[in-house]
């Protein structure tokens, strides 16, 4: 008797759940069979490499691909869809007039990279959209305006001697192969949090930060992996798998550095309110203006908008510096460019003890490498978007809303179509007459239109700065057997750090 009351009582709520869970799983395939069907329809105009049925094309990335996607990038020019999965597809573009029609419109980012930075980044200048990325992009970017750029120059000056001081220390008179890329990330991040944060680290000198570099890499790596592996797109799956316990774990390695930053900028406000001195100060850096925005109007400017801000300017102000200028001094470690920038730079700086931004604007050869080099290793190698209306390129073809497109900015710099020899450096590209010639948006290092880099002032001058005092100092020679490699990542990173020879300079 007992059991036919469990049958009867309890088998068939069981029996019930489960017909109600096979049925809502078919839906979930028949959703997943129809957006794929759509998909395949609204791609139908651009053909695309062979692909796993089952990957996609998700390995070449995984396998470190900017070689592969080298050659497809040759085979289909213009674009081709990326799958990610048999679900997912990105619509990669790589042609100057497909990025002119997508960056004169005003899609939002899209939900892909831009949504996973938010655990680790919060939601700031670079993935918020509309209304409130207005209000925030007209506040903040007083905090790189001219008249503060030329007070960072001075303040850059200063760090980039810290950083020859310990070359000079390390190598003596002797030619010294030393690892430079933890060297520039040091640099980079020294100056980033004096200039946009007014923070005193000594983070050359002594190795405070050294937790935060670790975790912030490893971070970016996650975040990457993510990306491209398009199981852990969906936020549950991401959460309990290894990956996603890890970057929980790193949030709690990164944010007290947040707090820290924040707490210090208080504090000086604090001080100076005290001493009724606020006048004084030559420029209001990013972090003053949030404080102010904070303390003026907490309603649209709050706390969780200020700790978002903080992080987004560390982390796009920091990786991308790191990579530009890693790459800059391994393509001046190319004799003849060296030699020229030198000489330029001697011109106008004499020994280097004083460094203005009017100099800065002088050195015509060093910009010009210094821009061949953001071509050939863009430190962001892409921005993406998501269609929220239909979208026709020039040649006539269209995609409908909803796609997520993806500008490769290293593409853009490496089409055939458009640059002669794409692998070799030539300064020469960017001088004045083909500058002219040349179409606008081939050369996307810092994006264009609205949403491009608030810091790309900033960055040309710190990158000027920063070579032109190395090259005053120092003679850099690459070593053969160690080429500068890249590994995949959101951004430009070496793969086994970079390995200069240093020399010490003879006084003039
Ligand atoms: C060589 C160095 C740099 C490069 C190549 C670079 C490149 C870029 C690119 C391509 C974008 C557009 C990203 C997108 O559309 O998703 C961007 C946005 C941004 N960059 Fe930079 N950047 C550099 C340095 C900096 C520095 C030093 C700062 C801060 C001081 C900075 C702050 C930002 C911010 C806040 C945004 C978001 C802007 C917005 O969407 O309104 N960047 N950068
Ligand atoms: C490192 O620098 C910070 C900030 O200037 C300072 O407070 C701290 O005492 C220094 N630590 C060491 C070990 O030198
Ligand atoms: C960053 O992570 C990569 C991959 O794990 C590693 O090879 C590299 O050495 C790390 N760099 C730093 C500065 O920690």
């Amino acid at each position: 008797m007992e059991s036919s009351w469990l049958e009867t009582h309890w088998a068939r709520p069981l029996h019930l759940a489960l017909v109600f869970c096979l049925a809502l799983g078919l839906l979930q395939a028949v959703k997943l069979y129809l957006q794929r069907q759509r998909l395949l329809r609204d791609l139908r105009p651009f053909p695309s490499p062979p692909s796993h049925w089952f990957y996609g094309h998700q390995k070449i990335i995984q396998n470190g691909g900017m070689e592969t996607l080298g050659e497809i990038t040759d085979k289909y020019p213009r674009a081709f869809p990326f799958w990610l999965g048999p679900f997912q597809a990105f619509f990669f573009i790589y042609d100057p007039d497909y990025a002119k029609t997508l960056l004169s419109r005003p899609d939002p980012k899209s939900n892909f990279l831009y949504k996973f930075m938010d655990p680790v980044v919060g939601k700031g200048l670079l993935n918020l959209n509309g209304p409130k990325w207005f209000q925030h992009r007209r506040l903040l970017t007083p905090g790189l305006h001219l008249n503060a750029l030329k007070s960072h120059v001075e303040i850059m000056a200063h760090s980039v001697n810290t950083m020859l001081g310990k070359w000079e220390r390390i190598c003596g008179t002797e030619d010294t192969l030393l690892e430079i890329s933890a060297h520039v990330t040091l640099l980079t991040l020294d100056i980033i949090m004096k200039c946009v944060f007014g923070l005193e680290t000594n983070c050359q000198i002594n190795s405070t930060y050294d937790h935060y570099i670790k975790a912030a890499n490893e971070s970016s790596n996650i975040i990457f992996y993510r990306l491209y592996n398009f199981l852990y797109h969906h936020d549950v799956i991401f959460k309990f798998s290894p990956k996603g316990h890890r970057l929980w774990q790193l949030r709690k390695i990164l944010h007290p550095y947040t707090g820290k930053i924040i707490q210090a900028g208080k504090n000086s406000r604090m001080n100076e309110n005290q001493q009724g001195n606020t006048q004084k100060r030559k420029y209001q850096n990013v972090l003053d203006i949030a404080l102010s925005a904070l303390a003026e109007n907490g309603d649209s400017f709050s706390d969780t908008d200020l700790w978002s801000e903080v992080n987004t300017f560390l982390l796009a102000g920091h990786e991308t510096m790191t990579g530009g200028l890693t790459w800059l001094l391994y393509h001046l470690a190319l004799p003849e460019h060296q030699e020229r920038c030198r000489e330029e730079i001697r011109s106008i700086l004499g020994d280097g003890s004083s460094i203005t931004w009017g100099q800065l604007g002088e050195m015509s050869y060093t910009t010009m490498c210094i821009k061949e080099s953001l071509r050939l290793a863009p430190p962001v190698l892409s921005f993406s978007r998501e269609l929220s209306k239909p979208i026709t390129f020039s040649d006539g073809r269209s995609l409908p809303a909803g796609i997520t497109v993806v500008c490769s900015i290293w593409g853009l710099h490496h089409n055939p179509a458009i640059w002669e020899n794409p692998q070799v450096f030539d300064p020469l590209r960017f001088s004045q007459e083909n500058n002219d010639k040349r179409h606008c948006y081939a050369y996307l290092p810092f994006s264009a239109g609205p949403r491009n880099c608030v810091g790309q002032q900033f960055a040309m001058a710190e990158l000027k700065a920063a070579v032109a005092l190395i090259l005053l100092r120092f003679s850099l020679t690459a070593e053969p057997t160690r080429p500068l490699v890249s590994r995949p990542n959101i951004f430009l990173k070496p793969k086994n750090g970079l390995y200069l020879h240093l020399k010490k300079l003879a006084c003039q």
